[in-house]
């Protein structure tokens, strides 16, 4: 489809999640505009749209381009996202997660552009000991990211009560997988996450995988996680901005599947769908880790008629493993963050 129907701003829009984003919202006929600090993200995922390089804790900039294109809303990914990250260094986190989204929502204020599609996390719910986690469940963080994002939840609330800011607030569990035409996918420097971990060791560009933790109260010890595939992820944002769009309430999503895998079920299945060699080695607990994140996300799917089709953890694996074995990941490490030099 290429019909216009407005500018969005995505924040973040060079980043793994983002770019999937302008993805799917140019497929559904808007145009994206990435706003993004190239901290993170890569020039070259920038496909679907203008790229705007630009920081949220400038608000002058942040003014310039809400002005620029009058957007009819904003997605927001751009944040720092590491738990562990999170419990080193969590001033970073509360001043830049939280001051940014404050920056964007009162610049898209300003140019009366009043709907915010948020991109949450499953840390906000903290660890409920084998609980599946429904909307209804206890928010109550464990780490400063997890804090960092539900702070903004209520800033969210708040502005819609003041400004009448219209929201829809998407708390994601394990995003992973990549773009199946093999177009973008997910490149982080350093990399932390299992999927991408496990998939470089089976090609050699590193020596093994360490398992943090093997004494957590799961049946073999290590951390379940519930993986959603990145594109059926940003298909619930775009049912997300329409229900927006058509005027409804303001609301939160889980977004997972309501399966869990453990750390040692991803390995093995990232072993299946290689069929290389792997070196496993134990290793001590990660800090900030939840023994167990698996999502009820009976709401999306009855109230978003959200699909999650391609999230079967084994079709996350091979997507992922495509994109790894394309060679377009070690091209933009080559190039650097912005080929044409501009930050
Ligand atoms: N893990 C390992 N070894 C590694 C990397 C990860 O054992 O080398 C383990 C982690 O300890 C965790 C699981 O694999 O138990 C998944 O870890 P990730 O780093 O891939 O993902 P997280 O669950 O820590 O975090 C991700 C996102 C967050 C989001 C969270 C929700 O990074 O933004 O999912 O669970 F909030």
């Amino acid at each position: 489809m290429s019909v216009d129907r407005g500018h969005v701003i995505v924040t973040g829009g060079a980043g793994y999640i983002g770019s999937h984003a302008c993805k799917a919202l140019s497929a559904a006929g808007f145009v994206p505009v990435a706003f993004d600090n190239l901290s993170t993200g890569w020039a070259q995922a920038v496909k679907y749209g203008p790229l705007e390089i630009g920081d949220l804790m400038d608000r002058a900039r942040l003014d310039a381009v809400f002005a620029k294109y009058r957007p009819v809303a904003v997605m927001h990914f751009a944040a720092l996202s590491l738990v562990g990250e999170s419990m080193q260094f969590p001033g970073r986190y509360w001043r830049e997660n939280v001051t940014g989204a404050l920056n964007l929502i009162e610049a898209a204020l300003r140019t009366d552009c009043k709907d915010f599609i948020f991109s949450s996390t499953c840390a906000t719910f903290g660890d409920h000991d084998g609980v599946t986690l429904t909307e209804e469940t206890e928010q109550r963080p464990i780490n400063a990211y997890g804090g960092s994002k539900k702070a903004i939840e209520e800033m969210l609330r708040d502005f819609a009560e003041s400004d009448g800011l219209g929201h829809v607030i998407f708390r994601y569990f394990n995003v992973a997988g990549a773009d199946p035409e093999c177009e973008i996918g997910e490149l982080h420097r350093p990399e932390t996450h299992l999927i991408p971990i496990v998939i470089e060791a089976t090609q050699g560009k590193r020596e093994s995988v360490a398992v943090f933790g093997d004494d957590y109260p799961t049946p073999d010890g290590t951390c379940i996680r519930d993986y959603v595939h990145v594109v059926d992820l940003v298909n619930a944002h775009i049912a997300g901005l329409e229900w927006r769009l058509a005027g409804k309430e303001n609301r939160a999503f889980n977004l997972g599947t309501g399966h869990g895998y453990s750390v040692r079920e991803v390995i093995d299945t990232v072993k299946r769908v290689t069929n290389a060699p792997l070196t496993v080695q134990q290793a001590p607990r990660r800090a900030g880790d939840a023994s167990y994140l698996v999502s009820g996300s009976q709401r999306a799917i009855e109230e978003l008629t959200w699909r999650p089709l391609r999230s079967s953890l084994e079709t996350i694996v091979e997507d992922a493993y495509q994109w790894h074995q394309s060679g377009i990941s070690d091209q933009w490490l080559a190039e650097g963050r912005d080929p044409s030099g501009r930050t």
